[in-house]
């Protein structure tokens, strides 16, 4: 049962595809305070309560005990003490005493303190005064997630393809380095279905261009490249360059469609190409133009796509970066004590994704103009959902592969999401695996991490453990940033471990496709955390480390370094099995904790009693998999 108390008058995010009668927020069970134009609720938790939910979000699968906020961030940093990261998904699940989830459709800023200030007290604050609370009700959590999923609609499905390995670096600059990551991969016999473009493909940061000279005839390069069963993948920036000449820009100019400032004119704001207007997504005629530029590359042969900094990132505005530069010229020849010294560092460094500049921007909606804090955690979702959209009108529904960076509750169903910038760190493997049933429960069921980590150099085992977390996730993608250690699977010594770890992910593609349909038909988890599944076992309540898969599986990657194991607690007998290339060991493990040996080259899985799963023979394409001719694994 959904039920939703409102005030005000919320703005439309188009989260939800089911309409619920308004209840008068007084009738709202939890005690409620005003305070500087926002409300602030809270409601106790026992002991043994815990809190799901918040989608892509940093710490733990269970939320409790930390502060979070709701603001889509641009942050590469994504280390525990963070509270916001791309993505603003609204979703709690309490889990214990009760069991109740809440979804909180509001498009600004909320804050969530889940036993932060007080242990047993998860106190939330919307920051203004119009939204919608919907309290959701259900005999168990499975059930509540049921009912809320159903509520937001069905999620985005992908083609089949996109659960082949992907590889992507910031960037292939041109067309013969496309063409080594290729033959490499192949040389190697590691399979690979999709190659990245990063920014350098287009020309000057241009969107919907293509540098002419890194890539002569791009529709006969992509042509020859689908010929070799592989896709390219380009990515599309929200920020749009200014320049004189160019047609998005001029058009975008022209027809009004860049988010505006206070005095009417165009907001204008520094990323990749240097200035750039930033279109104004919450318009549904700016969603339409934006939307059919795709046109272009889909033209050119692409079938997908990544949409990136649409939280949005701006690296400076216009404005912000003159007053800085004025500001450092007045202090030329002065001796800079500390303070003054600091003072000019932080005027640079606070020019990134400022609040002042988010502060200054405003949204046409439906003719007003609207603050765009008012609707930050917006825009990104619907740069998504313009594309999204278009997908789904002129090629139909799972055609196009297409995952975003930000993203609200809605654009699930327009897309998958990525979670950004992590870092080659050992600990983004437990985060990575972390953000899963949250997200799912959120309605994302594509996903997935930079698997190797994006920032900073990874290291061989780090790449083989992350990727063997990766084998599970339906984006199964290594990608890296500009400068880092190269981690393609061919790189590094032995590159025979890493074909072996990704042919398991292609025997396993029948069973993870069908039951990612199956997950997004009954709205469902496909990552569960094991209480779902366990709710009485106190140490499967509390389990961190493991996740469950689909209605047969449970998954333990292994995610230190210099270990040759794990310890993995089964939460009943359960088939313990080790995949690696055409290889498959198996051994049955009784209820309890056991320490497992995983070599760098197995992938480690869990059966359940009396459950098997369907493996096929891996291909170096999924183009070539035989996805029928399957046998049992167990
Ligand atoms: C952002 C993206 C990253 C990409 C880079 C360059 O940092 O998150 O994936 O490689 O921009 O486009």
């Amino acid at each position: 049962m959904i039920i939703r108390y409102s005030h005000g008058d919320p703005i439309d995010t188009g989260a939800l595809v089911t309409a619920f009668d308004k209840h008068d927020l007084s009738e709202f069970p939890f005690k409620g305070q005003w305070e500087n134009g926002g409300f602030r609720f809270s409601f106790p938790m026992a002991p043994q309560d815990i809190l799901y939910g918040l989608g892509e979000s940093p710490r733990g699968i269970n939320k409790r005990g930390w502060v979070y906020e709701s603001y889509c961030s641009d942050d590469p940093f994504h280390t525990e003490t963070k509270q916001s990261l791309y993505a603003a998904h609204n979703f709690i699940l309490l889990s214990g005493s009760q069991t109740f989830g809440l979804f909180i459709d509001f498009p600004a800023r909320i804050r969530w303190d889940l036993g932060y200030t007080r242990q047993d007290v998860a106190e939330i604050t919307i920051d203004g005064a119009d939204f919608d609370i919907y309290l959701i009700q259900g005999d168990d959590p499975r059930a509540v997630i049921r009912a809320f999923r159903a509520a937001i609609g069905k999620s985005y499905v992908p083609p089949r393809w996109a659960f082949g390995y992907q590889q992507s670096r910031w960037s292939y600059h041109n067309a013969a380095a496309v063409d080594e990551v290729i033959a490499r991969y192949d040389r190697a016999g590691i399979p690979l279905d999709c190659v990245y473009l990063d920014i350098d493909y287009m020309e000057r940061y241009k969107d919907f261009t293509v540098d002419e000279n890194a890539f002569p005839d791009f529709a006969r390069y992509v042509r020859e490249k689908r010929a070799q069963g592989i896709h390219l993948i380009p990515i599309i920036d929200a920020g749009v360059k200014k320049e004189e000449g160019y047609d998005v820009y001029e058009e975008g100019r022209e027809n009004g469609y860049f988010c505006k400032k206070a005095d009417g004119s165009d907001f204008e704001g520094g990323v990749w190409p240097g200035i750039c207007g930033f279109p104004d997504f919450l318009d549904p005629a700016v969603r339409e133009w934006f939307g059919a530029k795709y046109q272009r590359l889909l033209d050119l042969g692409i079938d997908g796509f990544w949409n990136d900094m649409n939280e949005p990132a701006i690296f400076y505005s216009a404005d912000g970066i003159e007053a800085a530069l004025e500001e450092a010229a007045a202090l030329k020849g002065k001796n800079l004590d500390l303070s003054g010294f600091f003072h000019l560092k932080d005027t640079f460094a606070g020019l990134s994704n400022a609040q002042s500049d988010y502060s200054s921007i405003y949204h046409n909606i439906g003719g007003k103009p609207v603050n765009h804090q008012r609707v930050h955690n917006l825009y990104g979702a619907s740069m998504t959902k313009a594309a999204g959209e278009y997908f789904e009108k002129t090629c139909g529904k799972g055609k196009i592969l297409m995952f975003s960076r930000a993203s609200y509750i809605g654009a699930h169903r327009s897309a998958g999401i990525w979670f950004g910038d992590n870092h080659s760190w050992w600990s983004h493997i437990l985060l990575n695996l972390k953000m899963l049933p949250g997200a799912n429960m959120c309605g994302f069921l594509y996903c997935g991490a930079d698997l190797g980590g994006f920032n900073e150099n990874a290291t061989r085992d780090l790449v083989l453990r992350f990727l063997a977390l990766g084998v599970f996730t339906p984006l199964m993608r290594n990608h890296s940033a500009l400068g880092t250690r190269d981690q393609e699977g061919y790189r590094f010594e032995h590159p025979e471990d890493f074909r072996d770890v990704i042919q398991v992910r292609y025997r396993l593609i029948p069973y993870l496709y069908a039951s990612f349909i199956k997950a997004s038909e009954n709205d469902d988890l496909l990552f569960r955390p094991l209480s779902l599944d366990y709710p009485d076992d106190p140490i499967a309540r509390e389990c961190e480390t493991q996740l469950m898969l689909g209605d047969e599986c449970m998954i333990a990657p292994v995610y230190e370094q210099n270990v040759s194991g794990r310890t993995v607690y089964l939460p009943e007998d359960m088939t313990f099995v080790k995949l690696s290339g055409e290889r498959t060991e198996t051994q049955a493990l009784t209820k309890g904790l056991h320490y497992i040996k995983v070599a760098l080259n197995e992938v480690p899985l869990f059966i359940r009693k009396g459950k098997t799963i369907p493996l096929c023979k891996p291909a170096m394409r999924t183009s070539e998999l035989k996805w029928d001719d399957t046998v049992p694994l167990i």
